[in-house]
């Protein structure tokens, strides 16, 4: 049973790092190879969607120099690794609030999401300057608006018509949600689209986890019993 979209909080950069005494930045960068890895391992393994949580609204109060840098690794990757993406069917998508991000990466995201728009092997989804708590009032408001002065209709409103109000409305909700080095808590992350998500928090470290690791979290999703609730 392969999960067709699979995502993962990529957590522990800064750890890694430091057990090398390097500068927490050493670890970002490595995470990036971890991130290669997996688009290239849920390609080999059929995995529809593979989503990963980059960034989240809660990181911009970390210092600013390592805020800076990794805004700056974040353009720096996406061009560097575009080209091989487009070969590979990949299509790239970013989703967050894009309030905080640089004229620079805005026009990247935006190039890259054009240019890869129509391939149709892998959506990969960089959830950047993310929270599920943004998503779900942004939702909120939008649909306010669209009903304002329409009770009847805002009644009728189900949980489907819902989602659609979200910044994922695109894509399927998560079937695994993976999370690396050790933490286990969601950090704000798909907190609607993750109700029933498959959850793996596993101990290594995010630039440790590289194909192998990634499909041991495949098998370990196969053996799960996904009941929803239900007696069976
Ligand atoms: C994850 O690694 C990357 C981001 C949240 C941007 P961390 O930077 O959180 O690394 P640790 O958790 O401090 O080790
Ligand atoms: C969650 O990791 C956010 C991302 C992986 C982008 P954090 O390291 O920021 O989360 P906390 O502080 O452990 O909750
Ligand atoms: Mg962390």
């Amino acid at each position: 049973m392969i999960p067709s979209h699979v995502s993962i909080i990529m957590d522990g950069n800064g750890r890694w790092a430091k057990q090398r005494g390097k500068e927490r930045f050493y670890g970002h960068i490595e995470g990036v190879e971890s991130v290669r890895a997996c688009v290239e391992a849920a390609v080999e393994t059929g995995v529809k969607y593979l989503s990963i949580f980059a960034f989240s609204e809660e990181n911009w109060g970390r210092p600013q120099d390592e805020v800076v840098s990794l805004m700056e690794l974040m353009v720096k990757a996406m061009a560097a690794e575009m080209d091989s993406l487009d070969k590979n069917g990949v299509r790239f998508m970013v989703i967050g609030n894009r309030e905080h991000l640089s004229d620079s990466l805005k026009s990247t995201i935006d190039s890259c999401m054009k240019r890869t728009a129509s391939n149709t092997t892998l959506t990969l989804v960089v959830f950047l300057s993310y929270s599920g708590k943004w998503d779900i009032l942004q939702a909120a408001k939008k649909l306010a608006s669209d009903y304002a002065g329409d009770p009847e209709g805002l009644a009728a409103v189900s949980e489907a018509d819902f989602s659609k109000y979200l910044s994922t409305a695109s894509i399927p909700d998560p079937d695994l949600i993976i999370r690396t080095s050790g933490e286990c808590r969601l950090s704000n992350y798909l907190l609607w689209q993750g109700a029933y998500s498959e959850l793996l928090f596993v101990d290594t470290l995010w630039p440790d986890f590289k194909k192998e690791e990634f499909r041991k979290a495949l098998e370990s999703y196969s053996k799960r019993d996904r009941r929803y609730g239900k007696v069976k």
